[in-house]
């Protein structure tokens, strides 16, 4: 088909419509002229349609062009919307070239993320709503925003303004490699997003069938948090917003009540802004050391009968995640949370390689794959001297691409539990936009069709060259993608 214009996009219910309107917006960006309307006689049209006959996957779509018109049928909005998405990429750069096809599609994984961590370097709302226009495109269906660090909170707060006034700024930051540097920039960076801001973009992703899962780590990577209220520490502080990388000792106390009472009054705030049925509560990289002299944390241990202070992490989890439990949502923690003792209803993401995922689904615990030598965006793609540079690693489009979810050692029935996988983009050495598309594209490319396509078909050289003739994809919204594999 080559399409005369205008175009007219056929659409009834509320539902329909939305999903139409994104289409409206790219052909029109495209300078195609389009009508909207409930019906047609027109010949080049394009039927946008949601009916429970058409599939029972709750994102599967099925795309039929052919003399008669365009009809994208599917069971959900959201696979309406993928529809919409594999009929944008086939109709070209230019939106014109429509050829005759008949596919019928569904993901392989319910669970397709991207992560972006704006604790260590913030970016503005533009960005991270480009971020979601850019994992929609690729049909990515979760963003786990990562809002709490030592160096920085990011969440607006309104029942501790502290947050907002102390824990959002840190004094300055170090130059070049923490591993090796001992310079200081001297210039104050900070700021956070406001509950107006939030919402907004959570609005936004949630027209892209984007489910945001926002992530207040605890007990660890809090010092920022303990900096504006020092007496959720276990010395009472003084501390101060981290202004180096790493992991480190400040951690919230896990014997004192108010640490607790903080962090549901946290929490309530998130509930409120985000309607995820999982909130990630991280469990990553808390070091002991504070729990161990701390009278608080050890009368804790002892009026609990814990064995150790791995059981007292489980404990702060546990109540944590019956927390969330008792207000209809699910917790979803790094693998360190499988020491001591897992929460009952927990879901693991697996990053320390997949040992932590596998024992998870054989304990029958929901588990996503993000293990670090796949799936971590923030190592280098290519060993060039002239790359920017990153936290270290080396994880190049091809390493992303052979990414297996599910591991070998698991029984079919154990691998119902893995519900996909995300690649994480930690943002120590990412200060800018351009630098976070750098890292990201066009490795997420080749996670997005790990994660969506079944593996029949999976064949990396096949792969590079469908991307080369779909770079116009990232080009179409200005992403500054690395050059590795296009050269
Ligand atoms: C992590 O990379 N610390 C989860
Ligand atoms: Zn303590």
């Amino acid at each position: 088909v080559r399409w005369n214009k205008p175009v007219t996009l056929v659409a009834v219910s509320a539902e329909e419509i939305a999903v139409a309107e994104l289409l409206k917006a790219h052909l029109e960006q495209k300078n195609i002229s389009v009508t909207l309307q409930p019906e047609t006689t027109a010949r080049d049209f394009v039927k946008l349609e949601i009916n429970s006959a058409a599939g029972s996957h709750p994102e599967g779509y099925r795309l039929t062009v052919n003399q008669n018109g365009i009809v994208i049928r599917a069971g959900t909005g959201a696979g309406l919307f993928y529809g919409v998405q594999s009929f944008i990429q086939l109709a070209g750069a230019d939106a014109r070239q429509i050829p005759f096809v008949e596919i019928e599609d569904q993901p392989r994984f319910s669970y397709r993320g991207l992560h972006l961590d704006v604790g260590r370097h913030m970016f503005p709302v533009d960005f991270i709503k480009k971020y979601i226009d850019l994992m929609a495109r690729f049909k990515f269906n979760r963003f786990h925003w990562h809002l709490t660090e030592d160096q920085g909170w990011r969440i607006e707060i309104k029942k501790y303004p502290k947050l907002q006034q102390v824990a959002a700024h840190r004094n300055e930051t170090v130059v070049g490699h923490a591993g090796k540097s001992k310079t200081y920039d001297g210039t104050p960076y900070g700021g956070y997003h406001t509950q107006d801001e939030i919402k907004s973009v959570v609005e936004y992703a949630r027209k892209r069938f984007i489910t945001i899962i926002p992530e207040i780590e605890l007990p660890g990577h809090s010092q920022a948090a303990l900096a504006a209220y020092p007496q959720l520490g276990c010395t009472g502080g003084p501390y101060q917003v981290a202004t180096t990388w790493g992991v480190f000792e400040n951690v919230y106390c896990a014997g004192k009540e108010e640490t607790f009472i903080f962090l549901q009054g946290v929490l309530d705030e998130v509930l409120e802004l985000f309607p995820s049925e999982y909130i990630h509560i991280g469990g990553d990289e808390c070091p002991k050391t504070s729990w161990k002299k701390c009278k608080f944390c050890q009368a804790r241990i002892k009026k609990e009968k814990l064995k150790d202070e791995h059981e007292l992490q489980s404990y702060f989890i546990q109540r944590i995640e019956k927390y969330l439990n008792s207000k209809g949502r699910q917790i979803i923690g790094w693998d360190e949370i499988l020491e001591g003792g897992l929460a009952p209803n927990a879901t693991v993401m697996s990053w320390r390689g997949e040992a932590g995922g596998i024992e998870a689904a054989k304990k029958q615990h929901r588990v996503i794959m993000t293990p670090g030598n796949w799936c971590y965006f923030d190592h280098y793609q290519d060993t060039a001297a002239n790359e920017p540079l990153a936290i270290g690693g080396y994880t190049p489009v091809h390493e992303v691409y052979s990414y297996e979810p599910v591991p070998p050692q698991l029984s079919p029935q154990q691998a119902t539990y893995i519900l996909g996988a995300q690649a994480n983009l930690w943002t120590e050495y990412i200060t800018t936009p351009a630098h976070a598309e750098y890292m990201a594209y066009p490795r997420a490319c080749a996670l997005a069709e790990v994660v969506w396509s079944d593996t029949k078909s999976k064949d990396y050289n096949t792969f590079i060259n469908r991307l080369k003739a779909n770079r116009w994809l990232l080009d179409d919204l200005g992403v500054n993608y690395a050059q590795h594999i296009f050269k």
